[in-house]
């Protein structure tokens, strides 16, 4: 092994992402451009008072601005665009695979069509397919704070595009929404062979993580950072090896943590949870991929045998196929032995 830095360490490593909206990728400057060219107006003057308003005491403050921003999409290009510039910035940072949540109601409800926002996605995944050579699945979120009968009509949606969407997931505010909202939905979407995962336990209780198990199915869970709260949930993630998608900058700047110096990640691997370290929303929380490794990586002094089980978790925990899972942690071992 040599003595490579740990930031070195964590560049180099071939990565996967499980938990990225693509609506939180869209950074400030990209989103005056899209807006001019829609002759849409931003309600900040410039890209710097815009940013100045990225001061966020919880989910909802955060939401409020997400949606906001992403109200200048309009075409299958600006989606194009929004994506391509994602998979630029994480090719920069060895991410092998990606699996993107989408938000189709933020759109379809301001009259932009299903087709043109997941046509704009699907093209731009696919060059970056091709020539970037980063694999991708997509993974369409049902908002929680709007009623089932939305939900099932976005679903409805979908169905044409089923050969595009892996699995449909579930996002937005969680406090006061419970997931036994969208059992029915979820129901239907497995039935039609979509895999289900959903956010649950960010701000919410551990009961929530709980229903996206028990009543929605979920192949991973988003966040679950509540699951510490509950012993027997976390011998039931234990034992199941249920993935949880972490996101450390994101809990930060939501004031899900005060300190990543706190991050419960550690206590979760030594009880052996499938944990994964994502980026959640990269252009809102100040950092992708590579920058929530290696705040974590400082803050909780991570050895570099811990940053390869969490680069190998990533895959394990994907929705690739087992071969393709493999292939990587090999690679991975490599890495590991060579750095
Ligand atoms: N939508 C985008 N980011 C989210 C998050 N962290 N939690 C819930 N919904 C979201
Ligand atoms: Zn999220």
């Amino acid at each position: 092994m040599k003595n490579t830095s740990i930031k070195k360490f964590i560049e180099g490593i071939p990565k996967a992402e499980l938990h990225l909206h693509i609506e939180g990728t869209f950074e400030p400057e990209l989103m005056f451009k899209i807006a001019n060219r829609n002759n849409i107006v931003i309600n900040y003057e410039s890209i710097d008072e815009l940013k100045k308003a990225y001061n966020f005491n919880n989910l909802q403050e955060f939401l409020d601005i997400y949606y906001a921003g992403a109200n200048v999409l309009m075409e299958e290009q600006d989606f194009y665009d929004l994506t391509w510039a994602y998979l630029t910035k994480v090719n920069a940072q060895n991410l092998a695979h990606t699996e993107i949540f989408f938000d189709p109601q933020t759109h379809t409800d301001r009259g932009v069509p299903f087709d043109t926002v997941i046509q704009g996605i699907h093209n731009a995944l696919e060059d970056g397919n091709e020539k970037l050579g980063i694999s991708s699945q997509l993974i369409m979120c049902f908002l929680r704070h709007l009623d089932e009968a939305s939900s099932f009509k976005t679903l409805e949606q979908a169905l044409p595009y089923k050969k595009w969407i892996a699995a449909v997931g579930l996002d937005s505010s969680e406090n006061g929404n419970p997931l036994s909202k969208f059992e029915r939905v979820f129901f239907k979407a497995k039935e039609e062979g979509f895999l289900t995962v959903a956010h649950a336990g960010e701000e919410g209780p551990a009961e929530y993580i709980w229903e996206a198990i028990n009543l929605l199915n979920v192949s991973r869970i988003d966040h679950g950072n509540r699951s510490l709260d509950d012993d027997q949930l976390m011998k039931h993630l234990a034992e199941h090896q249920v993935p949880l998608t972490l996101c450390p900058l994101s809990n930060l700047e939501l004031k899900v943590v005060n300190d990543l110096k706190d991050y419960p990640l550690l206590g979760m691997m030594e009880r052996g949870l499938m944990v994964t370290l994502n980026s959640d929303d990269p252009a809102y929380f100040g950092g992708y991929i590579n920058e929530n490794y290696t705040g974590v990586a400082k803050a909780l002094n991570l050895s570099k045998k811990q940053i390869t089980e969490l680069a190998k978790n990533s895959f394990k925990a994907s929705l690739l196929s087992q071969v393709e899972k493999d292939k990587m942690i090999q690679k991975i071992e490599n890495y590991y032995h060579n750095n």
